[in-house]
């Protein structure tokens, strides 16, 4: 570890405990705070993932470095600030509820901060999610939220759970479920990938159940079919939900078991998937469907699997076993 990574750490730690603080003791961190439990999470999890809040003043972390003397150069690569023309600096965060992003280790290596809108602050034109740029602490292609403290977890249980957003994960830990994982908004990197592997076999995906959510459901299945040897099962989340708002709709006992029950197999998840973009009753739609599916009934790697879909896809579609099946020798040919 350089010096200046070192000093990076300590910045770091040292903002990240300074939003704590303005979130849980002062006045200026109220709204935000009761924000978090109007959404459901409680101080347990606020301290446990050290949340905290950007207060609205583009001069305050700023002001901090100052009194503390951190070395320009520290402040410039720490991506918590943007510079100026004038080369003078601004907080990078403002109006903006705060998770610390970590490493392994549980270093905090960097932020993602919420958009808090308020009624002096209607925050037009600015994201919902602002996360720290690339530094030298932090890439956004390796890190995956919660990782540090659900490693233990993952490897006891032997099985990890992916959602889209962070706030899911948090959600889903207050509800018991503390083997949740997420990426950074960013469909899963290699890294990542290999980082999960580390841990466990088996990966159960648990995405909005949005069609935003659903093709990056598809587009991860595929993704992780293709790198990686995991054993893989799809939970869809009813009614276009995303799992922390189907907790707050439905409970947790109810979310525990979705994400107990729910889950489909890559082959299930792909055929209710393709499903809903085809008319069925219509022969052209059906023979796509078929295809898409034989060519989903390779990858498919045990046998007795495959023989079930072959079945169940013969009795529904009045195909006989040795059609499909001279249709699956086809597909195997074609896509080596
Ligand atoms: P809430 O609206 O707070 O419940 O957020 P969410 O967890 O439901 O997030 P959403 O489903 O909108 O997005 C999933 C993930 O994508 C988030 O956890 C973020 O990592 C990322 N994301 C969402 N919106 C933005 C954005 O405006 N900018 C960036 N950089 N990332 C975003
Ligand atoms: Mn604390
Ligand atoms: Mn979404
Ligand atoms: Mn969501
Ligand atoms: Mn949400």
């Amino acid at each position: 570890v350089s010096s200046q990574q070192r000093q990076l750490l300590a910045l770091h730690e040292r903002v990240r405990d300074l939003y704590h603080h303005i979130l849980m003791n002062t006045k200026v961190g109220e709204e935000a705070l009761n924000y978090l439990h109007e959404r459901g999470l409680n101080d347990e999890l606020i301290e446990e993932f050290n949340i905290g809040f950007a207060p609205n003043e583009r001069g305050f972390l700023v002001q901090v470095c100052q009194q503390d003397k951190i070395e320009t150069a520290v402040m410039e690569n720490s991506g918590l600030f943007v510079q100026r023309e004038d080369g003078s600096f601004n907080d990078r965060f403002y109006q903006r509820v705060m998770f610390p992003l970590n490493d392994p280790r549980g270093r905090t290596v960097g932020f993602s901060g919420r958009l808090l809108v308020s009624k002096d602050f209607s925050g037009e034109n600015q994201p919902k999610y602002l996360n720290s740029p690339e530094t030298e602490l932090f890439n956004k292609r390796q890190v995956l939220f919660n990782f540090d403290k659900a490693r233990n977890e993952i490897r006891k249980q032997g099985e990890a759970i992916l959602f889209e957003g962070f706030m899911d994960v948090l959600a889903a830990w207050q509800a018991g479920i503390k083997i949740g994982l997420a990426s950074m908004g960013t469909s899963l990197t290699e890294q990542q990938i290999r980082a999960i592997e580390r841990l466990t076999s088996h990966v159960i995906l648990a995405y909005d159940g949005d069609s935003a959510g659903l093709t990056a459901t598809e587009r991860a299945l595929r993704l992780l079919t293709d790198h990686s040897r995991l054993q893989l099962s799809a939970v869809t989340i009813p009614e276009k939900l995303d799992p922390d708002e189907y907790l707050r709709k439905y409970g947790a006992e109810e979310l525990r078991n979705l994400l107990q029950h729910g889950r489909q197999t890559p082959f299930v998840f792909k055929m209710n998937y393709l499903e809903k973009g085809l008319n069925l009753e219509n022969e052209n739609d059906r023979l796509i469907y078929l295809n898409e599916l034989v060519d989903e009934l390779v990858k498919v790697q045990s046998p007795m699997e495959q023989d079930l879909y072959l079945g169940q896809l013969s009795e529904r579609f009045d195909i006989t076993r040795e059609g499909l099946k001279q249709q699956l020798k086809q597909a195997r040919r074609s896509q080596r």
